[in-house]
């Protein structure tokens, strides 16, 4: 798979690696000989082949995620895992590995499924949808195996990550791990404690290939959004505030809202941030265990600014999404 970047994205490009890289920056761009503005540079999106790509990934991994040794994927389970038939996509602009993506085998509720563990995009690649078309070759990847669904996991602060799963990708939820990775690892993502959302991606749905031609559903969203009171709500600081639970509960919807950039949070008042993770831990469990699941994510204002909010609908996933036919009760 070929992807193009238009000359906006190359715009954009060089916004992230000056920002990111100066000299990196200045070599590719200031220095003589070097591609010019208007050219467009191909991502190739292919399967990682020999050693020497698993160790681009790993490489990216740890930039990506800042990790010390110990939480850092092995070569050895790299090279094994691979072996064994897992799937391991990179996104190459030329010999440089711009991100990848990597998934194994998993069973859920009795079902053969791909479950993705990383999917790593380097800061300067970032915006430019190389994280959306990694996605794409891993379904691609999943469904000549036979498979339907899809699961990972992601932090729900984290609103770009909510945007890419539910508004590009169609993901549903219905289901939040407290913790997961344990109270935190070496990672610079993972110092607000590790609680995550465990999304799945029911590949085949009419859902999913609505979203993936681009339906856009948002003018929709923002009206039922508009009509109820989120049960986290920003106040007039940037603080969290709970709402009633018994009348969230009540009814058929929930919002829960989240900060446009919980990473600019932590690093400007960690208290802030972590009080952010507890309002919205406690309204994500409270409302999963009276039978709501996360249907949706939108940004209040198009782009990067501004508040993003949760819809949680009550009832059943595979009610809302009939390809889902599973016990997914058990899932919680
Ligand atoms: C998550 C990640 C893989 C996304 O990669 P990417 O190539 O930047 O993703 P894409 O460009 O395909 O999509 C990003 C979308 O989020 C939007 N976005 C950017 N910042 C945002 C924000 N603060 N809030 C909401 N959306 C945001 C972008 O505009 C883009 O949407 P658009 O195409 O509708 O404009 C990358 O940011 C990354 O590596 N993050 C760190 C590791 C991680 O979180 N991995 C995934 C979980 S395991």
């Amino acid at each position: 798979m070929v992807a193009e970047l238009q000359n906006s994205d190359t715009t954009r490009f060089r916004r992230n690696l000056a920002r990111a890289n100066p000299l990196a920056y200045i070599e590719r761009f200031q220095a003589p000989a070097t591609m010019p503005e208007t050219k467009q540079r191909p991502i190739v999106i292919r399967d990682l082949e020999g050693f020497e790509d698993l160790q681009k990934a790993e490489a990216v991994e740890r930039e990506v995620w800042t990790l010390a040794d110990r939480d850092a994927l092995p070569m050895t389970m790299a090279v094994a895992t691979k072996a064994a038939g897992s799937i391991w996509i990179g996104a190459f602009d030329g010999n440089e590995m711009a991100g990848f993506a990597f998934g194994f085998l998993g069973i859920e509720n009795g079902h053969l499924m791909l479950h993705s563990h990383m999917l790593a995009v380097r800061e300067p690649y970032r915006d430019l949808d190389v994280g959306h078309k990694l996605k794409l070759a891993q379904r691609d990847r999943a469904l000549a195996m036979r498979l339907q669904e899809m699961t990972w996991t992601f932090d729900p602060l984290q609103s770009k990550n909510a945007h890419l799963n539910f508004g590009k990708l169609g993901v549903i939820s219905n289901s939040y791990k407290v913790d997961f990775y344990g109270p935190e690892t070496s990672s610079m993502l993972h110092r607000n404690s590790t609680d995550r959302l465990w999304v799945t991606w029911p590949m085949t749905s009419r859902r999913v290939r609505d979203r993936l031609e681009g339906k856009d559903n948002r003018p929709e969203l923002l009206d039922l959004l508009s009509r109820l009171l989120p049960l986290i709500q920003f106040n007039g600081d940037g603080k969290p505030v709970r709402t009633d639970l018994a009348a969230a509960l009540s009814r058929q919807r929930i919002a829960i809202e989240i900060p446009s950039d919980i990473l600019v949070v932590e690093r400007k008042d960690p208290e802030l941030a972590r009080e952010w993770r507890l309002a919205t831990r406690w309204a994500f469990t409270e409302a999963l265990k009276a039978g709501f699941f996360v249907a949706e994510f939108c940004l209040m204002v198009r782009g990067k600014q501004g508040p993003g909010v949760y819809l949680l609908e009550k009832g059943l996933v595979e009610e809302y999404v009939p390809e889902m036919v599973r016990a997914t009760s058990s899932a919680r």
